[in-house]
C-alpha cells in the first residue's frame, strides 16, 4: 500500500451512485432488451429476478465486504486472507482491462451515432449504414482490412474521457457520477414517455410483459438470466471490491447491495419499456408482428433504434441525440470503473502515482483496442466479449465463491457484513456462496462448453475463436504471474 492515506468517497450517495454507474451500462440498454426479445419477452423477466436475488445480490455483498474489510483492491483483498488467493484478484482485474479495450469501441460507435443523429444521417437503410458506412465490416475476422479512422478517433476520445473522470480516484469518480448516472436516467424517462405515447406502443409492451411459463423449462433461458445478472451488476471483475474499499468505516453494506442490485434491475426494465413500446410502433408502421421486427439482436441499438427514431413524428433528431447521449453517459461510468479496479490494484502494487498509472493504462488500452477499430472489429469484439465477459466472469465468480466458501469461510464475511449493516443477512447467504452459486455457475459453464463443442460460437472458425480463448488464458496467466513474482506485499 502506498504512503498516501487511502482515498474515500465523499459521501454514501457518491458511493451508491458510482456503483450504480458501474452496473448500469450498455448491458441494461442494449443487451437486456435484446435478450428479453430473443426469449420471447415476458418469459425472461422471472428467471432474471430469481438470478438477481439468488446470485447477484449475494455476490455484491461478498465483493463489497471483501473490499471494505481489507481496505484493498481485489488482489490485496484476497491476499489479506491468504496470499495464495491473490491471483484471483489479479485475474479479475486483467479480464476487466480486456473488456474495456472493446467497450471503448462501442462507446466510439455511440459517439458517431450521437453526431449523426442531429441530421438523421443514417438515412433509411439503417442496417446498411451500420455495417457498411460506420463499421465498413469485412467478410470475416481474418480479413482485418484497415483501421477505420473515425472509430479510432472515437476510442481515443473515450480514453481521454475515462482518464479525466478517474484522475483523482474515488474523489473525482464520486463527482462525475452525479452527472453520468442522473442525466441518462432523466433521458430514459423522456424516452419512455415518448415511447408509450406512440401508436402501437401497447402491442410492444404486451410482448414485453406477457409471461410465458413454458419458457421457464428451458435451461438456456436460465443460463442467460444468470450470465446477464453477473454482467449487468458488474461482479466478477474486482470493481465492487475496489469500490467497497473506498467506503468509509461506517457503511451499510447489505442495504447498499440491495439498493444497487434493484436499481440496476429497474433500469433494465425501464429501458425495455422505452424500447419495446417503440418496437410496437415500428411493428405497426411495418404491418408486422412485434416478434419479427428486429432482424439482428445485437443490432438493436444501432440498427433498429435509429429506424425507430426516423419514425418519431416530432423532434426526431433531438430524441435520437438524447438516446445516444444516454448510451454514452450510461456507458462511460461502466468503462471507467473497470479501469479504476485495475488502477487501484496497480497503484497498491507498484507504488506509482495514480496519474502515471492511468496514463500508461490508457496508452496500452488504445493500442490493444486498435483491432476493434479495424474493418473486422465487430467480429473480434464479439469473440473477445464472449470469452472474457461470459467465460471469464463465470470463472472468477466460481473462484470467488470457492475462496470465500471454503478458505476464507463465509461466516467471517457474513459476520463482517452484518456488523456494518442495519439489517443482517442470515445463514442462507453462506449456503448461496458455498453451494448454490458455484453449482449454478459450473453448470452454466459445462452447458456452454458442451454446446460450443458441437457448434462453435457464432459460427466463427476455430482458429478465430482461439484468439478469444487466448485473451482469457493470458488474463489468468498474467494474474498468476503477478502473484508469484517476489514475495512482497500486494
Ligand atoms: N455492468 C455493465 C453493463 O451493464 C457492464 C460492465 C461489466 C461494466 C463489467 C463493468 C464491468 O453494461
Amino acid at each position: 500500500m502506498s504512503k498516501e492515506i487511502r482515498e474515500h468517497w465523499d459521501s454514501r450517495t457518491a458511493f451508491i451512485l458510482a456503483a450504480i454507474g458501474s452496473a448500469v451500462g450498455l448491458g441494461n440498454i442494449w443487451r437486456f432488451p435484446y435478450i428479453v426479445y430473443k426469449y420471447g419477452g415476458g418469459a425472461f423477466i422471472i428467471p432474471f429476478l430469481v438470478a438477481l436475488l439468488t446470485a447477484g445480490i449475494p455476490l455484491l455483498i461478498l465483493e463489497f465486504s471483501l473490499g471494505h474489510k481489507t481496505n484493498k483492491a481485489a488482489p490485496g483483498a484476497f491476499a489479506f486472507f491468504n496470499t495464495k488467493l491473490k491471483w484471483i484478484g489479479w485475474a479479475a482485474v486483467f479480464i476487466g482491462m480486456g473488456i474495456v479495450t472493446y467497450y471503448t469501441a462501442i462507446m466510439s460507435w455511440s459517439m458517431i451515432y450521437f453526431v449523426k443523429s442531429f441530421s438523421l444521417g443514417w438515412g433509411t437503410g439503417t442496417e446498411n449504414f451500420f455495417f457498411n458506412n460506420v463499421l465498413q465490416l469485412s467478410e470475416s475476422p481474418s480479413h482485418i482490412g484497415y483501421i477505420v479512422p473515425v472509430i479510432f478517433i472515437g476510442i481515443i476520445l473515450t480514453w481521454i474521457w475515462i482518464y479525466f473522470s478517474i484522475i483523482k480516484g474515488a474523489k473525482s469518480v464520486g463527482k462525475v457520477v452525479y452527472i453520468t448516472v442522473i442525466c441518462p436516467w432523466i433521458i430514459l424517462l423522456i424516452l419512455i414517455v415518448r415511447g408509450v405515447t406512440l401508436p402501437g406502443a401497447m402491442n410492444g409492451l404486451a410482448y414485453l410483459f406477457t409471461p410465458n411459463f413454458t419458457a421457464l423449462m428451458d435451461p438456456e433461458v436460465w443460463i442467460n438470466a444468470y450470465s446477464q445478472v453477473f454482467f449487468s451488476i458488474s461482479i466478477g471483475f474486482g470493481i465492487m471490491i475496489a469500490y467497497g474499499s473506498f467506503l468509509p468505516k461506517k457503511a451499510d453494506i447489505v442495504n447498499s447491495a440491495f439498493i444497487i442490485g434493484l436499481a440496476d434491475a429497474a433500469t433494465s426494465l425501464l429501458a425495455s419499456v422505452a424500447i419495446f413500446s417503440a418496437l410496437g410502433h415500428l411493428a405497426l408502421k411495418k404491418g408486422a408482428d412485434v416478434a419479427n421486427v428486429v432482424t439482428s439482436g445485437p443490432g438493436l441499438a444501432f440498427v433498429t433504434y435509429p429506424e425507430i427514431i426516423n419514425l418519431f413524428p416530432i423532434g426526431a433528431p433531438i430524441l435520437g441525440a438524447l438516446f445516444f447521449a444516454m448510451l454514452l453517459t450510461f456507458g462511460i461510468d461502466s468503462a471507467f470503473s473497470l479501469v479504476e479496479a485495475f488502477s487501484a490494484a496497480a497503484v497498491e502494487k507498484w507504488n506509482i502515482s495514480r496519474a502515471k498509472m492511468n496514463g500508461i493504462i490508457g496508452i496500452i488500452g488504445i493500442i490493444l483496442g486498435i483491432i476493434f477499430t479495424t474493418q473486422s472489429g465487430l467480429y473480434w469484439l464479439d469473440i473477445v466479449d464472449h470469452y472474457l465477459a461470459v467465460y471469464g466472469l463465470i470463472l472468477i465468480g466460481i473462484f470467488e465463491c470457492l475462496a470465500v466458501g471454503y478458505i476464507i469461510k463465509p461466516e467471517v464475511i457474513r459476520n463482517y457484513a452484518n456488523e456494518q449493516s442495519d439489517f443482517p443477512i442470515g445463514k442462507w447467504w453462506d449456503f448461496m456462496i458455498k453451494f448454490f452459486v458455484p453449482i449454478v455457475l459450473i453448470a452454466i459453464m459445462i452447458w456452454n462448453i458442451w454446446a460450443e463443442i458441437a457448434n462453435p460460437y457464432g459460427g466463427y472458425s476455430r482458429s478465430a475463436l482461439l484468439v478469444g480463448i487466448g485473451a482469457l488464458v493470458i488474463s489468468f496467466a498474467l494474474g498468476i504471474l503477478l502473484s508469484i513474482n517476489k514475495k512482497r506485499t500486494v
